[in-house]
């Protein structure tokens, strides 16, 4: 047994009263959980504590709190490990707080259905069938149903949207869990409306391009969904693949930066804005709609000359790296550039194939041809396993 001291947010909107916290000190083995803990101050200290669980065992994702400042389930939080990230020094202080982005219905009770579901629904969640209907089952290549189980994995706790940063700017961005949720049916060979997903997502101010690409909802989920991945996975097969030039202009802005690394081989921050607005070249500039945006920019240049964050001739000429390095990036371009058509690689899948003389190996992703959501590369050595990871392209 060890004592905990639970520091827990308390507020009930129908009171009118302010929030506060409230101390309360438990004595449970270390390695119980979070929730365990609360529901034990619950039933002997405060009945009126109000937490939101079912399942207990990280299932239901009905558990999702702030632990020590952090998004997580409370059901899957072990209490010695949550005491020492604890916010006091004393190693037993263990602060816990609603989720962020969605309205507080009680101490630490969000309300999922006016943000989190609201934007599943968004999102279209079901399958659209491609037509003809066959007589039996669809079959669906293993490669396609690896790529999409990672989102499958998702049980909707709201971790992601608690701590997305573009959500906390724009409660209106379609948010991680949902753009998930969309890949789950991009992905899905069966489904007949791929392009128009992925437009109508594209198109949106509020939607795939919204996302700064901050990392957060990849550290918050429980369960590697990794959303940030499927957003860029929805990005790069809506530019990539379908074309989808959306009027956010993100599609223009991330082919600024690919060809800016590939002409400088890093970021030339002044030729961004113009290359985005204008065009895919130093001629970008001189487009009306890259000097409309120069000219609303001119405060945040004249700021940042200054300040001395650039200087003139660094505006002018951007950053110069050795030539030998250069070469070595633009060869990196070449030999991307140059495969006859583009893969997505899923490493999310862990563990080995039924084969006992499998020898543990380094991982193997599952690859899926780009394009039209069906494989055109080899699928998984089935000798060799598979490991658990994130999305990446190639
Ligand atoms: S990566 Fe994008 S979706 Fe994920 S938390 Fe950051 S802004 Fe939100
Ligand atoms: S993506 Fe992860 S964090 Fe977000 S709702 Fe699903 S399981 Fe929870
Ligand atoms: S109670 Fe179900 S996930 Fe925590």
């Amino acid at each position: 047994m060890a004592e905990y001291t639970l520091k827990l947010r308390r507020y009930d909107p129908q009171a009118g009263d302010a929030p506060y916290y409230e101390e309360f000190q438990v004595d449970l083995e270390p390695h119980r959980s979070v929730l365990e803990a609360i529901l034990k101050v619950k039933a002997e200290q405060d009945g009126s504590v109000g937490i939101r669980c079912s399942c207990r065992a990280a299932i239901c994702g009905s558990c999702g709190v702030r632990i020590n400042g952090r998004p997580g389930l409370a059901c899957h939080t072990h209490l010695d490990k949550a005491a020492k990230t604890g916010v006091n020094a004393d190693g037993k202080t263990i602060l816990v707080e609603p989720m962020g982005n969605m309205p507080v219905i009680k101490d630490l009770i969000v309300d999922m259905d006016a943000v989190h579901w609201k934007k599943i629904q968004r999102v279209t969640p079901w399958l659209i069938n491609k037509q003809p209907v066959p007589e039996r089952e669809y079959i669906v290549p293993h490669e396609n149903m690896v790529d999409v189980t990672q989102t499958m994995a998702c049980i909707q706790c709201g971790a992601c949207v608690s701590d997305c940063l573009s959500m906390e700017v724009d409660p209106l961005f379609v948010g991680p869990a949902a753009s998930a949720k969309a890949y789950r049916f991009v992905g899905d060979p069966r489904d007949a409306e791929q392009y128009e997903r992925l437009k109508d997502l594209a198109e949106d101010p509020h939607g795939i391009y919204d996302c700064t690409h901050c990392f957060t909802c990849i550290d918050a989920c429980p369960k590697g969904v990794a959303p940030m991945s499927q957003i860029m996975r929805l990005r790069r097969i809506a530019g990539n693949d379908h074309h989808i030039v959306d009027r956010n202009n993100g599609e223009r802005h991330e082919r600024a930066f690919v060809s800016l690394i590939r002409d400088y081989g890093l970021l030339h921050e002044a030729e961004l804005l113009p290359r985005s607005y204008g065009g895919d070249s130093w001629f970008g500039k001189f487009h009306p709609a890259a000097g409309q945006q120069l000219l609303e920019s001119l405060p945040v240049l004249a700021r940042g000359l200054a300040t001395g964050k650039f200087t003139v001739k660094k505006a002018m000429l951007g950053h110069r790296i050795p030539k030998a390095d250069l070469k070595a990036v633009k060869a990196i371009y070449e030999k991307v550039e140059g495969k006859d058509r583009r893969y997505e690689l899923n490493l999310y899948i862990s563990g080995y194939e039924d084969d006992d003389e499998a020898a543990p190996a380094e991982a193997v992703p599952a690859a899926v041809g780009a394009g039209d959501g069906m494989p055109s590369a080899p699928g998984p050595d089935p000798n060799r396993p598979t490991a658990a990871s994130e999305s990446e392209s190639a």
